[in-house]
Parts: C-alpha cells; structure tokens; sequence
C-alpha cells in the first residue's frame, strides 16, 4: 500500500527524536484546531522510545495541558502493579511533565476484565459526548486525534493478537481477552474499528525480534496468507505513520 509512510532510523536516538517530534507536531496542531489533544498510548518499549518528550525543548513547548490521556490497551491489574501500562507511562513520562491528573484515563483496576472494558468504554462515551474525544464522520466511532501502538514480534498490536476472535469485533469500542498469549493475560483492548477511526496512528517497532512482522504488515497486504494484526491496521480517513529502526525494516521489500 503506497499510503503507508515509513520513518526508517538509523538509530534508537534519531527515532526517538523524531517520534517526540511527530507527536509535538500533531499536538500542535490538534489543540489549535479543537482545543485538546486525545491521545492513546500502549505498553512496552514505545513508552521508553517517547522519552524525549520529557525534554527541552518539547517538556516546555508542549501544551501539556490541553492533552487528554487514554490507553488503547491495558493489563488488567492493580494500577500500581509492575505489570500496568499505566504505571510504565506515569513513572516514565507522565510524571515528569505537568499534565492534569484528571486528564489521565486509566482503567479501572478494581473490577474484573470484562467490568473494566465495559467502564473504559463508558468513559470514552462521555468524553465523545463533551467533544474531548471527536466522533468518526463515517463510523459512530470515536476519532482519537493519536493512537501510539506498539508491535510485537507476532505482529500483534494494542491487545490484539493472530488468530484471535476480538479481532473480528465491530461493535465494541473496548473490549477484554483473557486469554493474552504474552502475560499478563487478562487485558482490555480498543477494537480495529476504534484504531482506524483516528485521526493519526503510528506504529512504533525496533530490533530484529520485529522485522518479519513488520514485513508481513506492510507488504504483504492482499497476499493470500491471513494479514497480522498490524496490517489490518488501516485508518478509514486518518493517516499511518510506521517508525521502524533499521533492524526492524530489514525485511521490508524496500527497506
Ligand atoms: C502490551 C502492549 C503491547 C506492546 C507490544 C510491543 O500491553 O503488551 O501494549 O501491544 O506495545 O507487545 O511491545 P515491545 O515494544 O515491548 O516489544
């Protein structure tokens, strides 16, 4: 697909600093056409690789508070676990620059996987309703203005993993798996309608441990083998941005 921009790095640093850029830029831009910025982020080494946001420049140009913070997947476990996404960004982002507690989405950890995606998708509702989130004009889904995903060496993005049922979900906006095949197992997830509805996705995939992946994703679309979930990954009106390290890409047909 020829609508699928790549960001191939050299290194970890140049990645790093142009995804902080990226995702500066898309802030900008979001809060002077709406006010806010939703942003969803995910687990794993995306969170270290956003670091630089922490940073000058952008810890100061960034309009920290106009961002509103959701997870487009979570472990369901306790908020202070080792396990939770939400304590990975906290510790590692989200402390360190003046973002507005009450902006911070979390799920709610005290309540079984199916209650906790019931309750996130709620939230979400509301927050659709208040205009905080914007609504799809082609689907009733909401349309974050940025979706972070990582990828893992299955292909698998957000909760959604190979050959799993959720994948074909059209109805929910969020919805819960326990049966995770990386621990934790049980995990809340947005749904593929959800992730093609937003405005900007990126998909964030570095090291070797990713390359075929990223190649079945990227290239291999309309090919008679059953697409990874990061392939499947195909904003309706929104744009998708690949950051991948050269090791990641080594796989690609042009990379
Ligand atoms: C999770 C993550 C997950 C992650 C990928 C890639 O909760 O497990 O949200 O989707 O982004 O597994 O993780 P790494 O970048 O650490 O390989």
């Amino acid at each position: 697909r020829k609508d699928r921009k790549l960001r191939i790095h050299e290194s970890l640093d140049e990645l790093s600093t142009d995804l902080a850029d990226y995702i500066a830029e898309l802030s900008e831009a979001s809060v002077k056409e709406r006010g806010v910025f939703a942003i969803a982020l995910s687990g794993g080494s995306l969170i270290g690789l956003m670091g630089k946001l922490c940073e000058a420049p952008y810890n100061k140009t960034v309009d920290w508070a106009k961002w509103y913070i959701f997870w487009a997947d979570e472990r369901v476990v306790a908020k202070s676990h080792v396990d939770s996404n939400y304590k990975l960004a906290k510790d590692r982002l989200l402390s360190k620059v003046p973002i507005i507690p009450s902006h911070v989405h979390s799920i709610n950890d005290s309540v079984s996987a199916e209650e906790a995606a019931d309750d996130y998708e709620f939230v979400i509702r509301q927050l659709v309703k208040s205009r905080v989130i914007s609504v799809s004009d082609i689907s009733d889904c909401p349309k974050f203005d940025l979706i972070l995903l990582g990828m893992g060496p299955d292909g698998h993005v957000a909760s959604l993993f190979p050959n799993h049922s959720v994948l074909e979900e059209k109805d929910e906006w969020v919805t819960f798996i326990t049966d995770s095949p990386k621990p934790p197992p049980e995990r809340i997830t947005f749904t593929l309608p959800v992730i093609n509805s937003a405005s900007n996705v990126a998909i964030v995939a570095t090291g070797d441990s990713k390359a075929e992946a990223a190649h079945m994703a990227v290239d291999n679309m309309g090919s008679d083998l059953p697409p990874v979930p990061a392939g499947i990954v195909q904003p309706l009106k929104g744009k998708l941005v690949w950051f991948l390290d050269k090791a990641a890409a080594s796989k690609l047909d042009d990379g």
